[in-house]
């Protein structure tokens, strides 16, 4: 990646932009404790955060140091050392179907002071975001976003659901068969070291998680601020295989009133097989004197239901669409997923930010390996195009199956770049959105192809907030 994370210059169109409104844009050096703490200020005022602790603004000095940190800047304000905007960006890799991983760039920490919105400023930095991706050489950006209606204008589209569940202690009687391996209690803290590498295995195992960055771990096992009520509440759990190799950890919370059972609070669980899947569960919901456990970000697929004798035991609070995908490049997009069988298929692409368009052929082997090829001549508004070779004619006997010519009638769907985000890991069918009416089939026969070539071997979760 050529990009210098802390030393390539603001975005020049977004610059300019605000600078014509009288503000300034600049780049936040994370080691300049003053200029980061004004800049934490407006972030945590964004998100209706108490104001700093010393503690956090340490915590956030180690998080940021990683990451594009970025504010819009009023000097005729009363505090002008405080954005009037702010937003960061960091690059890391997304998972995609087929246990791989693609370049993303996350965005987060999007916002604007009361006193200064709806004039433009989140629109300028969102953009200029998606510059900064394309520079840093990202397939595609990501968020998780507060409100469902703010950033589908800029081409993102929500990829993965999340649910949040709560299990009735007394209904919870365990079914499923005994794992090989051992669950311990353990000392979060002293997890700190094995966390990042059994989180890594779990990331590669369900399309739509980020790469963990290292202070989540700190947050997570209460080591950033150890003596706050918080942190000493964290317990932890770890599943160790049958050789005693660590496989999956989680952290919890108890709360309750006196005297009375408490709700056992799930706040992180990375498992890197299933049998550390299903013993980390079987120790969370076998705890005593609790009436329930609450989880937050869990999968829409939950096998939790098919381990328990009584599965109603899991109510379904919530589901909430949770991570959002904006396609910039859709070639390294498709291609660096798995496709859920063979076939071949053309995606006529859309984008009125103009990153994205253009018409693009996927041409999916049995194992799920495709090419993909951005056809020349394709484009937003150009006609379908004459010059690819012809669909269903899978090449495994001939070869490239260069002669032929497609046509109208060739397997293929007309869609927006949101709609690309919202099929690309598999979290919703394109027929699905066929049905809705946002995207439209050139052959009918097109939406069954596309249906199974975008399956994923696991509905997509992303089960942190960033
Ligand atoms: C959301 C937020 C960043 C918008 O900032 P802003 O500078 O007022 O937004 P802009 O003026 O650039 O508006 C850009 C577009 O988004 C729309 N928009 C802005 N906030 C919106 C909201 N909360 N809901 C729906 N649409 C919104 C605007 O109408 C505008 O639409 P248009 O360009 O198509 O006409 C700001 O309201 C904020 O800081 N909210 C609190 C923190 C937060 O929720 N951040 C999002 C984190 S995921």
């Amino acid at each position: 990646m050529s990009f210098d994370l802390h030393r390539a210059p603001a975005d020049r169109l977004a610059t300019d932009a605000l600078a014509a409104r009288g503000l300034e844009y600049r780049l936040v050096e994370p080691s300049d404790r003053a200029a980061l703490l004004g800049w934490i200020e407006a972030d945590n005022r964004g998100f209706h955060h108490p104001r700093p602790t010393p503690q956090q603004i340490e915590f956030e000095q180690r998080t940021f140091r990683d990451r594009r940190v970025e504010g819009v800047y009023d000097r005729a304000s009363a505090t002008p050392g405080i954005p009037v905007a702010t937003v960061s960006g960091w690059p890391t890799g997304l998972s995609v179907p087929g246990g791989r991983s693609i370049d993303a760039w996350a965005v987060s920490s999007v916002t604007v002071a009361p006193t200064h919105r709806r004039r433009g400023i989140a629109r300028a930095l969102m953009e200029a975001q998606l510059r900064s991706a394309i520079e840093a050489g990202a397939a595609v950006a990501v968020l998780t976003a507060t409100e469902a209606t703010i950033y589908g204008r800029f081409g993102y589209a929500p990829a993965t659901r999340a649910a949040s569940i709560r299990i009735d202690r007394r209904r919870a009687h365990w079914s499923g068969a005994d794992v090989p391996g051992r669950v311990h209690a353990v000392d979060p803290a002293a997890l700190i070291d094995q966390a990042p590498a059994i989180a890594r295995r779990a990331v590669a195992r369900t399309p739509g998680e980020i790469d963990r960055w290292p202070s989540l771990f700190e947050r997570v096992l209460g080591t950033a601020d150890p003596d706050s009520e918080h942190s000493r509440g964290v317990r932890a759990l770890r599943y160790d295989d049958e050789r005693g190799q660590a496989q999956g950890f989680a952290t919890y919370r108890v709360t309750r009133e006196p005297d009375r059972p408490g709700t056992l609070h799930v706040s992180f669980l990375a498992a890197a097989t299933d049998d550390a899947e299903r013993g980390l569960w079987r120790a969370l919901v076998e705890h005593d004197f609790i009436s329930a456990v609450q989880a937050h970000l869990r999968s829409v697929e939950e096998p939790l239901p098919w381990l328990l004798e009584d599965p109603r035991a899991v109510e379904v609070d919530a589901i909430a669409d949770h991570l959002w995908v904006r396609v910039l490049d859709p070639v390294a997009a498709l291609a660096g997923r798995r496709f859920g069988g063979a076939g071949t298929l053309t995606l006529e692409v859309t984008d009125p930010l103009g990153h994205a368009a253009g018409t693009y052929e996927i041409d999916a082997s049995a194992d799920g390996r495709a090419e993909v090829r951005r056809v020349e001549g394709g484009g937003a508004d150009a006609p379908w195009p004459a010059d690819v070779p012809a669909v269903g004619s899978r090449r495994a006997a001939s070869g490239r199956d260069g002669g032929s010519r497609r046509s109208r009638q060739s397997n293929g769907l007309a869609l927006g770049v949101q709609e690309l985000g919202a099929i690309l890991l598999g979290g919703v069918r394109p027929s699905t959105l066929g049905r809705a009416g946002r995207i439209a089939e050139h052959s009918r026969g097109s939406f069954a192809i596309a249906d199974r070539l975008f399956a994923a071997e696991r509905e997509p979760l992303l089960s942190i907030w960033f």
